[in-house]
């Protein structure tokens, strides 16, 4: 197949984003070594100074803002959201570092064909800041999930987590800069998964190969 067939047909990745992009690029270099199936066909911020749209557009990558100050409410920006998603028809819808609660029409649509990254080892601290809520706690583990989206927050089945160990001197900065690390390892490799078919939401579960995960893959840090 030569290689312009291949970029029609491979599957399309739309990504939401908010900020600096660091999982979007870790997809964008995945699917240019081709260590996944799919492309990114569109990424949407819902901030316009978000670092990542300027990484899309350097990779080649539709790249659009869907601003909720433009929109009348939480209803009416998610439809705006929706348009903006369905101009590509993704095939996977991937939430990486989307910092808004999704609860509508995307919701509806990509039910099961929609990935988030979340900063813990869910489902310890789901919600915001949980680096220094880790770290207040005393917890000796910490790490990312890769998980679908569904109604509940942070909390749809889980498909892939990257673990590590806390340590002494760890700041809310440390950890955060080495959960990145895990982050950019799993979240490709769940939507690499997805994108050839292997990785499915079954109602509450996630399933791989065929094999409903009762527990999340695991990768340590380290490993
Ligand atoms: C990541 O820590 C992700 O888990 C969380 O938001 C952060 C996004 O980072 N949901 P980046 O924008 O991909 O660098």
């Amino acid at each position: 197949m030569s290689a312009a067939v291949q970029t029609t047909t491979a599957p399309r990745i739309a990504v939401l984003i908010s900020g600096e992009g660091t999982n979007l690029q870790a997809l964008l270099d995945a699917a240019a070594a081709g260590t996944i199936g799919g492309r990114v066909a569109l990424v949407v911020s819902d901030r316009p100074q978000a670092r990542g749209l300027e990484r899309a557009r350097q990779a080649g990558v539709d790249a659009v803002c869907v601003r909720p100050a433009e929109h009348t409410g939480r209803v009416a920006y998610e439809a705006a959201l929706l348009d903006a998603l369905l101009a590509q028809e993704p095939s996977l819808l991937v939430l990486a570092g989307f910092m808004r609660v999704l609860r509508g029409p995307v919701l509806e649509r990509f039910a099961g064909r929609m990935l988030n990254i979340h900063p813990s080892l869910l489902p310890s601290y789901p919600g915001l800041d949980t680096h220094r809520r880790v770290l207040e706690a005393g917890e000796r583990w910490h790490g990312a999930t890769v998980h679908f989206v569904t109604p509940a927050l942070d909390a749809g089945p889980r498909v892939i987590q990257y673990r590590l160990a806390v340590r002494a001197d760890d700041t809310p900065e440390t950890l955060a800069a080495r959960v990145h690390v895990g982050e950019h390892i799993i979240l490709p490799r769940a939507v690499g998964w997805f994108v050839d078919g292997r990785l499915a939401q079954r109602g509450d579960q996630a399933v791989l190969d065929g094999r409903p995960l009762a527990e999340p893959v695991t990768v340590e840090a380290g490993t």
